[in-house]
């Protein structure tokens, strides 16, 4: 097990080797959830979002925003949040909220707006990878914010107020994309962003801006035009499907040769994983009922096949796809290939499965169709997946969200018992009900008899 500690208590208890079968529901996407709730600030009038999923990230936006003076109010998966009176938070109440949450970044342009001042605690990397926010301050420095780094983080004010800007990213990130959106809709004059990011959650949040009165021009090429207003009002909006989670649900289906009905799955959304899906032996049943639809995903019996692929922006395979198809590929019948080309350091979960018996070697090599960032820079960014290979139990330590809920399949797909640690750390920010998702889904799964606590306190990674 690898080092990073968490309480005993975190821990689930997983008795692998039950196909999954049954159904699950997916709410809104969470990585427009928390963005939707920050582009509430921007108006003079209350915002209602639907589809809002009972996750963490929703409760640290949630905090964040009522220390800014927004009245919130979630009323089953309807959030109601009333920015009328927006303040000014201190730094101890936004670090008390943010935790290690990335959020903060957004909340600067439209605080520089409302308030002509925003606050961002140090985020530091993580372990998927150094996270710089430098596209973020640069953007911002160039729509007028003076940036000033403190010892407690980044004090910003817009003296002048933002000004439109002809931005080109150096990398389509989606937070630098966002940031751009969120400074530019109410910046004085027009702004132009070349090589922006375009997938499905941007353009969610474009149409939310758009409720809100923003005029923003999608493009062909990546460009985003967005020309200014003074006043925006309150929105109306039902988030996107997490496509995230579905594929997440998809992918333990395929591991552990079940068959899940992921209603609320959206096929446009998630064309490029259904094609692997597949290509790796899996398929699928789209009901496009705009209520009661959703995605069957099910094994198609007979060994899986082996692929080689690359994580990219969209509309290529999103780097939040490939933990889980990483577990599944382990069974394919021969040698597979995940070149990780978004972030350098998401395939250091793989020694987890390893560990389970899994044959996995991870290389600084671009052993992709095309080189990328971190090629030459030799970050293990590269992996050659034997298969297929007998997982066994193992003791596991999330590392991050996404490579935890690719260890919960493991251990579902493995024979015996896994005891996987970290879940209400890392599972809770992203998955709902992921427990209960779990036992419908007929997996064998519980939680340590309460003990003695042992607990001490750990910093986040
Ligand atoms: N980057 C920079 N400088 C910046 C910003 C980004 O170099 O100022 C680099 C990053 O280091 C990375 C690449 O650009 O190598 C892409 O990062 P991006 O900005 O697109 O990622 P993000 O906005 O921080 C969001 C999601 C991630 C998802 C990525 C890619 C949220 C809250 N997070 O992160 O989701 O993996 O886009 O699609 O929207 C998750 O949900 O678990 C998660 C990590």
């Amino acid at each position: 097990m690898s080092s990073t500690p968490t309480t005993p208590e975190d821990m689930l208890i997983i008795h692998g080797g039950t196909p999954l079968q049954g159904e699950v529901t997916v709410r809104g996407a969470k990585n427009l959830v928390s963005k939707a709730m920050v582009a509430a600030l921007l108006g003079t009038s209350p915002s209602v979002l639907r589809g809002v999923p009972e996750i963490r990230d929703v409760e640290v936006v949630t905090g964040l925003l009522r220390v800014h003076g927004v009245d919130v109010d979630l009323e089953g998966d309807t959030l109601y949040m009333d920015p009328t009176s927006v303040e000014s938070a201190g730094v101890e109440e936004i670090n008390v909220h943010a935790g290690t949450s990335r959020i903060p970044i957004l909340l600067c342009g439209p605080l520089l707006h409302r308030l002509g001042r925003a606050f961002i605690p140090d985020l530091g990397g993580c372990n998927i990878g150094g996270r710089p926010i430098d596209f973020h301050l640069d953007a911002l420095r160039k729509f007028g914010a003076v940036v000033e780094k403190a010892p407690d983080g980044t004090h910003l004010s817009a003296p002048d107020g933002l000004h439109g800007i002809r931005y080109e990213l150096e990398y389509p990130s989606v937070g630098a994309t966002e940031q751009v959106l969120l400074a530019a809709v109410m910046a004085e004059g027009t702004t132009e962003l070349r090589n922006a990011a375009i997938e499905p959650e941007i353009i969610d949040l474009i149409c939310v801006l758009q409720k809100m009165g923003a005029i923003i021009k999608v493009h062909t090429n990546r460009v985003i035009e967005i020309v200014g207003v003074s006043e925006l009002k309150g929105y109306r909006h039902r988030a996107l499907p997490d496509r995230i989670e579905a594929a997440s649900w998809a992918s333990a289906a395929l591991a552990t040769e079940g068959s899940v009905f992921v209603r609320g799955a959206h096929q446009a959304d998630m064309m490029t994983f259904l094609n692997v899906f597949r290509s790796i032996g899996g398929a699928y049943d789209v009901d496009d009922d705009p209520v009661e639809g959703g995605i069957r995903f099910w094994h198609r019996g007979g060994p899986l096949k082996p692929v080689a692929l690359e994580t990219n922006v969209h509309p290529g395979l999103m780097t939040d796809w490939q933990q889980p198809i990483v577990v599944a590929l382990t069974q394919a019948d021969g040698l597979s290939i995940m070149h990780e080309t978004v972030y350098e350091n998401r395939l250091g979960y793989t020694s987890e499965l390893r560990q389970m018996g899994a044959n996995i070697e991870l290389y600084s090599e671009c052993l992709g169709g095309a080189p990328c960032r971190w090629g030459r820079r030799n970050f293990l960014h590269s992996a050659v997946i034997a298969g297929p290979s007998k997982l066994h139990a193992a003791d596991l330590q999330i590392p991050d969200l996404r490579a935890g809920f690719s260890h919960l399949i493991a251990a579902l797909a493995a024979e015996g018992t896994s005891r996987v640690y970290g879940v209400d750390r890392y599972i809770t920010r992203g998955y709902e009900n992921f427990e209960s998702k779990l036992q419908a889904l007929g997996a064998k799964i519980e939680r340590p008899v309460a003990q003695e606590s042992h607990a001490t306190t750990h910093a986040e990674p």
